[in-house]
């Protein structure tokens, strides 16, 4: 396993977010984790970088408990997250924006060579390299988001949403690409609203409610649960 939570609980003041969350990411799998608003499922993945301070369980990342360490540490040692609503720098061109994601890479070539890499797959920022971050269009600035993230060739990549607010040839596009990086081997960690597409392309999902996994399982039994259908996938 290279990712796994172990009865998370995450406080917000007196609203319980997290009730003891456990999940496991193996690697060169993607995992979702789907849920209603509120369900917990952003404070889940800030609490394994490091974003917000679990107030009970354990995080651990390839079998070392990493529970509460900070999150440069964590994104060093190979979590990259893809927060929800792309935070990428507007007033940077997409080439600064990229090479933000690798500054960790002391090596001028290697950085070359990735970028040439995330060019390859995300042909269209490729196209845009010294426009300005923040002209690009939704779609393109969410592939930025994940583009950058990839700079660093993460061991695990968290995505928060990120077909949220897509138009749905976007949406799409942006499915295709996770399809592509699980393809290449990636493991990815996907929180998602979109459960239709969120489980066709996931390997294991796990349904989180009210800061508890209502339900969990391969992704394609719970695309037929009698459950998951009428609550997440519109009846
Ligand atoms: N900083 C905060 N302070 C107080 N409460 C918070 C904070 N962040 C989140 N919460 C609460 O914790 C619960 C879980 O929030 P979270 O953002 O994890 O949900 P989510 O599943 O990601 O929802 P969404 O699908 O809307 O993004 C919600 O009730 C939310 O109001
Ligand atoms: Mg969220």
């Amino acid at each position: 396993m290279v990712l796994e939570t172990e009865d998370l609980r995450v406080d917000y003041g007196h609203v319980r977010a997290l009730r003891g969350v456990s999940l496991k990411v193996r690697r060169g799998s993607l995992v979702t984790l789907i849920g209603a608003n509120g369900a917990g499922k952003s404070t889940t993945l800030k609490a394994i970088i490091g974003l917000v301070r679990p107030s009970g369980g354990r995080v651990f990342f390839e079998n070392r408990d990493i529970t509460g360490r900070p999150t440069h540490k964590l994104v060093a040692q190979g979590l990259s997250l893809v927060p929800e609503g792309r935070h990428i720098f507007p007033d940077l061109t997409v080439r600064e924006n990229l090479k933000l994601g690798a500054l960790l890479i002391r090596d001028r070539r290697e950085e070359e060579r990735r970028l040439a890499e995330v060019m390859e797959m995300f042909p269209r920022l490729g196209e845009r390299l010294n426009q300005k971050g923040g002209t690009l269009s939704g779609g393109e600035q969410q592939m930025l988001a994940i583009a950058r993230a990839l700079m660093q060739k993460p061991k695990v990549l968290l995505l928060d949403e990120p077909s949220l607010g897509l138009a749905p040839n976007l949406v799409q596009l942006i499915f295709e690409k996770l399809e592509e990086l699980k393809r290449g081997g990636a493991t990815i960690l996907l929180v998602e609203q979109n459960a239709y597409q969120a489980l066709r392309i996931a390997d294991y999902a796990y349904v989180l409610e009210t800061g508890r996994i209502a339900l969990e399982g391969p992704a394609k039994a719970l695309a037929e649960d009698r459950r998951v259908i009428e609550h997440y996938l519109g009846g």
